[in-house]
């Protein structure tokens, strides 16, 4: 075991934990932040996409002792109130079906756009290639990834039919 110091959504936070354990698991067992979900374990699912300095990764396959000093963002930490774009996208275009996978849905759709405010269909697709859902809501994540980019540039205001 050992002393670990984060910041996770912007609170300074300490786990005990050994060093190869999961930030995933620090997250939800430690400082019991639930909304990341544990899915395969082995980095094929992206149900656990959390931010590192505003990079999408894999929280069951970062080691806590891989973190040090870069800010942790997880889907409680998105925004104060649910207002991101992206959370305001998934609420208008009703993405979620059972919901498990969607907290790294938008954790993956939100550090696409921090880094490519406008991406195209190919960025979309491969940015969120890697996200797997088994309800297939796919196209209503592709939708409301691009609703999000619009959203982000000009505000809630009604989508156009060519933003969708
Ligand atoms: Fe981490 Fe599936 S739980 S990728
Ligand atoms: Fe059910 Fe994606 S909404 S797994």
């Amino acid at each position: 075991m050992a002393t670990y110091k984060l910041n996770v959504n912007g609170k300074a936070s300490q786990v005990d934990v050994s060093p190869d354990t999961p930030l995933l698991w620090a997250l939800r067992d430690v400082l019991h932040l639930r909304g990341t979900k544990y899915g395969c374990g082995i980095g094929q699912c992206g149900a656990c996409t959390v931010h590192l300095d505003g990079k999408a990764v894999r929280g069951c396959q970062t080691p806590v002792s891989a973190v040090g000093n870069k800010s942790v963002t997880t889907i409680e930490g998105l925004s104060a109130n649910g207002t991101h774009p992206v959370q305001q996208a998934w609420v208008e275009m009703d993405v979620p079906q059972c919901g498990y996978c969607q907290a790294g849905q938008i954790m993956a759709a939100s550090a696409l756009l921090a880094s490519k405010p406008r991406p195209t269909d190919s960025e979309i697709e491969t940015a969120m290639n890697g996200n797997l859902c088994r309800c297939g809501t796919y196209p209503r994540i592709r939708m409301a990834v691009r609703r999000a980019s619009q959203i982000a540039a000009n505000g809630s205001k009604q989508p156009t039919q060519s933003a969708l």
